[in-house]
């Protein structure tokens, strides 16, 4: 039998140039790759959680210390709740205590929590080290893995202390994907039918047609998280900072985030976008924004991911959380308009007219 072909994708920013592996057997392999990434590395420490770190912790800290780079691990407890500053001032004492210099590295292994706090640690840890990210969830191989975003949440927002540090690898190990539960999976998806309604009309139309299963090939799966973070890795390698292009990865996310706030985080962050972006598409389409017929298209591929295509949330609640997005400016707000699958722009609109999207977008009920 072949083994089963990993992929290499390469990332260019203005801060920094890296490599993304999707593949399988990278948890088991991963000390050889991170020496060859970070050559100088005196020492390293995976940051884990206690959802990650029974399945995957020692196979990982072996290999590297397989590969002769001296290893310690901390294990924080898992939960987006858990992001906090709490948390995040563990895990630098935990690397002061394992005597980490500015030459050390460390490795995220886990979902988007683990990849945003450690990436935040490794960002401010002595004014800034390495890190490399050993993404386990689709959401986090898709999406917060690649790009150099680094963040903690405080109690009035999520992601609101944070820097960029673009990785010095990402290892992205589809194997991983079998041990989630199904709606973490499909929290994943949420991105990806993001990233496809943004740029690939030919995997939405196929996601559509065939859900992409947690029970596919690992070539299957290898084959569309590589499809997603080369669309990823296309807008942070022309705008990294966020200023322009980047914005456009926020397509679903002012109405998403506002219904995720709603619920109290208790739905996954890739279900509200699921909602976010149907809602969003409704809207924007009953006002000639978007081209007619998009917004079925969209619940169609959303719906077929197991995903939601609606709200329960009240449109006041909707709209109080949607105005309170860290994204506003003032007495304005951008949006992300789906335009047609495989083109968005960013809108710049007034309060009022967030309402009137709230209102065409969210009173659909299915
Ligand atoms: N998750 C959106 C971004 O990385 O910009």
């Amino acid at each position: 039998m072949n083994p089963t072909s990993s992929k290499l994708i390469h990332v260019d920013t203005a801060s920094g140039s890296y490599d993304v592996v999707v593949g399988t057997d990278l948890v088991s392999s991963c000390g050889e790759r991170i020496r060859a990434a970070v050559p100088k590395a005196d020492a390293a420490i995976v940051v884990s959680d206690t959802n990650v770190a029974p399945h995957y912790l020692s196979t990982t800290v072996a290999s590297i210390v397989d590969a002769g780079l001296p290893c310690s691990a901390f294990v924080v407890p898992a939960g987006e709740t858990n992001k906090n500053l709490g948390t995040y001032g563990q895990i630098l004492q935990a690397m002061a205590e394992a005597s980490l210099t500015r030459d050390s590295v460390v490795v995220a292994l886990g979902g988007g929590v683990v990849g945003d706090m450690a990436g935040f640690a490794a960002a401010t840890y002595m004014r800034g080290i390495r890190v490399v990210q050993m993404p386990t969830t689709l959401l986090s191989m898709v999406d917060s893995s690649v790009g150099g975003k680094t963040a903690i949440d405080l109690a009035v927002g999520k992601n609101l202390v944070g820097a960029f540090l673009q990785p010095s690898l990402v290892l992205a190990d589809v194997c991983t994907l079998a041990t989630l539960e199904a709606e973490v999976f499909a929290d994943g998806m949420g991105e990806v039918v993001k990233h496809t309604v943004l740029a690939s009309p030919a995997l939405f139309d196929e996601l559509t047609e065939r859900p992409v299963s947690q029970d596919a090939s690992n070539e299957h799966l290898i084959d569309v998280v590589s499809q997603n973070i080369e669309i990823k890795r296309d807008v942070v390698s022309a705008d990294e900072r966020e200023h322009g292009l980047r914005q456009t990865l926020n397509l679903g996310h002012t109405l998403g985030h506002a219904i995720e706030a709603a619920n109290g985080y208790t739905l996954g962050h890739g279900h509200c976008v699921a909602a976010g972006l149907c809602c969003i598409a409704r809207a924007t389409e009953e006002l000639g924004w978007s081209e007619p017929g998009l917004a079925r298209q969209i619940e169609r591929c959303t719906a077929a991911q197991d995903l939601p295509t609606t709200t329960d949330i009240s449109l006041d609640e909707i709209y109080r959380q949607a105005t309170h997005d860290k994204k506003r400016h003032g007495s304005t707000i951008n949006v992300v308009v789906p335009v047609c699958i495989g083109a968005a722009r960013i809108q710049t609109i007034t309060l009022d007219e967030m309402r009137t999207l709230v209102e065409l977008g969210c009173s659909a009920r299915g």
